[in-house]
């Protein structure tokens, strides 16, 4: 295992694999994604590349920088959970961000990203499921979803504003991504495509998608972000949820998404308006 040096841009190594596809991939497509990925760094195994970009944005390292893990010792999620990364079975990708105005929307922009550039690059039709994990659907049935990826965004704040953002997704290519306990809730995109995927296309595709997305917000605001996150989240609406509350479980119909991005459920009690946590699909 060649030790964590980063490479920057201009990876050495030519003998195939992940890093190959990608360094192929993004100098084909330089011109489709704006700052995110004009600079990279691959490293063969990291801790979190979370982690590795927190610390590059401290140092003032510019936005877009991207970087791009073979395997992480210590990948995390959402609500404090391990993201497992084992070696080349994964994309563990982490972005630098520093426009505060675009901190309230990039968790949705991250999961609209990820999703628009898994089906611009493979054609499999994968749905959101709020707030943005990017799932696979059989039918019509939204309990019978498989995740394939999810965001991570982290911000720092100085005293009366966000200084920058690391936007990190993880995205499982093969099922050897995947531990045994989340057999039948995860997926990876060849197991769901029943063939090859090549990990440099689709992490080129993330990042364009997130290059329009962000200009998009940038200029005009959440409207059309908001529109394309429902679209791509018919669960959001009239799906039966549950989740857990102070008071107990609580159950509802989602009724989509607020201009905020909360998640609307419908409860014999009344609408209940949720900002974070997890909600389950019946
Ligand atoms: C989730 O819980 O759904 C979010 C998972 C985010 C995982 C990615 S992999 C790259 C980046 N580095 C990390 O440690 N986590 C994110």
């Amino acid at each position: 295992m060649r030790p964590a040096q980063p490479q920057v841009s201009t990876p050495l190594r030519g003998d195939g694999g992940l890093e190959a596809d990608i360094t192929r991939a993004l100098a084909a497509t330089a011109n489709t994604r704006g700052v995110f990925g004009a600079t990279w760094e691959y490293f063969d195994e990291i801790g979190s590349t979370n982690d590795a970009a927190l610390r590059a944005a401290e140092r003032g390292v510019a936005e877009g920088h991207v970087f791009i893990a073979g395997a992480q010792t210590a990948g995390r999620g959402r609500l404090g959970r391990t993201w497992h990364s084992p070696p080349e079975a994964g994309l563990y990708v982490s972005t630098i961000i520093r426009r505060s105005a675009l901190a309230p929307w990039i968790t949705l922009a991250g999961g609209v990203a990820v999703a628009q550039g898994i089906r611009e690059s493979t054609g499999l039709p994968v749905q959101l499921k709020w707030p943005n994990d990017v799932v696979a659907v059989t039918g019509t049935a939204f309990q019978s979803r498989r995740k394939l990826a999810g965001i991570l965004a982290e911000a720092s704040s100085g005293a009366d504003a966000i200084q920058y953002i690391v936007l990190g997704f993880g995205i499982n290519l093969r099922q050897s991504a995947l531990p045994p306990e989340l057999e039948g809730r995860a997926g990876s995109l060849e197991g769901e495509l029943g063939r090859p995927v090549d990990g440099g296309v689709v992490l080129a595709a993330a990042l364009a998608a997130l290059h329009r997305v962000t200009e998009q917000v940038t200029a005009s605001g959440p409207a059309a972000l908001l529109a394309e996150w429902r679209r791509l989240s018919p669960s959001a609406e009239g799906g039966r949820v549950e989740w857990d509350a102070s008071s107990g479980t609580r159950t509802g119909v989602t009724a989509g998404i607020d201009a905020d991005g909360a998640l609307r459920v419908m409860t014999p009690e009344g609408l209940e308006r949720i900002v974070s946590g997890e909600v389950r699909w019946k």
